[in-house]
């Protein structure tokens, strides 16, 4: 099966870039069964940038592993850019992912032996979206715009867990993926760090990538386009604020074209 990269295109056709229908996902337990998402519909469109929040055990890390197609669901589908993702075999989901879609995962997944470089490359190994030739430098480009670069040989335990979750935010963009999914990127960041990463997402909304992000956040949320909540597996509200297309809210200074900053622009 021929991977596409998500274009626009798939978007005009269909109307939403995500579509998720009748999502229900039951964890087996000892008892009955943990029902973790009880029918979830939802639709995101290109450009969108979507901040889930709801309780802990509320299923947000649930339906983003559904979305990602990380893990399966018992009932329902999820469509990207007019591909029902569960349907592929796990190789044409894994290659798929990795082209066009740039994970953020809770607790990171960095692999343990790798420095951090490694981490990132072994992202555009599996992929060859970049010449062979290219990939370090590329990684270090991204892991010095998540203020990281002199870690880069340095293996994950031997970093914070503010670092490591700044170099799984660096693994997410390695293949410029049109789709990021993240699964609370700023929970472990200090303040100032977490402001870095806040005009990162902003840079990538101007560049048109569609973001989907769990977050406790305030500032996250005062950036998205539309703020999600989830509770005991449903969504119990979905709010639409209306932000200028650089992803900041309308107190900020107006978008402009040249708005992206030359450290996102260096990775294009
Ligand atoms: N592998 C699993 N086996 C059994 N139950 C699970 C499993 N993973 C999650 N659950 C249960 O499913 C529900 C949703 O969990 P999920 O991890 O999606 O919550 P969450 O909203 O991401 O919470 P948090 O904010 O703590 O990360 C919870 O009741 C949780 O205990
Ligand atoms: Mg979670």
């Amino acid at each position: 099966m021929e991977i596409a990269k998500i274009s626009g295109t798939n978007e005009r056709e269909n109307g939403a870039l995500i579509k998720v229908r009748d999502l229900v996902k039951v964890y087996p337990t000892a008892a009955n069964g943990v029902e973790a998402l009880k029918g979830i519909n939802l639709e995101v469109h290109e450009g969108e940038f979507l901040a889930i929040f709801g309780k802990s055990g509320a299923g947000k890390s649930t339906l983003i592993n559904m979305i990602t197609g990380i893990d399966s669901p018992d009932a329902g589908e999820v469509q990207i850019g007019g591909v029902s993702i569960h349907s592929m075999s796990d190789d044409e989901l894994t290659r798929w992912r990795g082209r066009n879609l740039g994970v953020v995962y809770q607790f990171f997944q960095l692999l343990p032996t790798l420095s951090l470089v490694e981490n990132i490359t072994l992202a555009m190994d599996f992929c060859d979206t970049y010449p062979l030739a290219k990939r370090s430098e590329r990684a270090l480009q991204l892991l010095d715009q998540v203020g990281i670069r002199e870690h880069a040989h340095k293996v994950p335990s031997k970093i914070s867990g503010g670092q490591q979750q700044r170099v799984a935010i660096a693994r997410a963009l390695a293949n410029d993926p049109n789709v990021i999914v993240a699964d609370e990127p700023t929970g472990n960041l200090d303040s100032q760090t977490a402001d870095d990463i806040y005009d990162l997402f902003s840079d990538l909304i101007s560049l048109g990538k569609t973001l989907v992000i769990v977050t406790h956040d305030q500032e996250i949320a005062e950036r998205a386009s539309r703020i999600l909540e989830i509770s005991d597996g449903r969504i119990i509200s979905s709010r639409s604020i209306k932000v200028p297309s650089n992803g900041r809210s309308s107190h900020e200074a107006a978008p402009s074209s040249n708005h992206v900053s030359r450290r996102t622009h260096a990775l294009l």
